[in-house]
């Protein structure tokens, strides 16, 4: 599994290319920033679009989805069941679902709490975990918004997420921490959004943030 990312977009914004090496074929997860680059990439190395992966339907995550849909027409395009703003065909996911990708194995969690047809994509094998908004190098999602729930950010946090092997990259929807990409073990280590012990911690540590932003 090869896994390139991608930065622009409404504010710093990731997309992911990951491909199979053996089939060609290829997946874009969240197409958030100018196509350009992630066509060229595809083309130079011979890849197969197949699959458009989305993490959640907050717009900045889908405003180039119909770039990829105008070049591929066979496109199949990966989203929460009933996502809120997802107006196009697509196919809705559940909790634990597996999307192949070639020889690549992806397994969904559902991970309301940023939003509520948030998902993340979870590779295995490579421990590869593509988290979009729901979790970033140095802290969680923001739970302000409409469809933000803090009770279901809790739970997707520390009854999913933090449940994983904590070797496993996180690769969020945005770069807004020190670095592009951080395991679990190290955001454990080094921020407390991730230390906390009840649901009632992890609201003054939101609310503390939301205070100091
Ligand atoms: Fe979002």
């Amino acid at each position: 599994m090869k896994v390139k990312s991608f930065l622009g977009g409404f504010d710093k914004n990731f997309s992911y290319l990951i491909w199979c090496e053996k089939t060609k074929l290829a997946a874009v997860i969240d197409p958030s920033t100018e196509p350009l680059e992630i066509l060229e990439s595809i083309e130079s190395r011979n890849l197969i679009l197949s699959k458009i992966l989305i993490t959640h339907t907050h717009h900045d995550h889908i405003t180039y989805l119909n770039d990829y849909k105008n070049v591929f027409s066979n496109l199949m395009i990966y989203s929460f069941h009933n996502s809120i703003n997802l107006k196009e065909d697509y196919i809705g996911l559940i909790d634990n679902e597996i999307i192949n990708i070639g020889e690549i194995v992806l397994t969904t969690l559902h991970t309301p709490g940023h939003f509520s047809d948030s998902v993340c994509y979870w590779n295995k094998k490579n421990k590869y975990l593509f988290t979009g908004d729901t979790m970033f190098v140095s802290r969680t999602g923001r739970v302000v918004g409409k469809q933000s729930n803090i009770n279901d950010l809790y739970n997707s946090i520390y009854k999913k997420i933090l449940m994983l092997n904590t070797e496993t990259l996180i690769l969020p929807g945005h770069n807004y921490g020190f670095k592009p990409s951080i395991t679990i073990k190290d955001s454990i280590k080094l921020f407390d959004f991730f230390q906390c012990s009840s649901l009632e911690e992890f609201k003054i540590v939101m609310m503390n943030y939301e205070k100091n932003r």
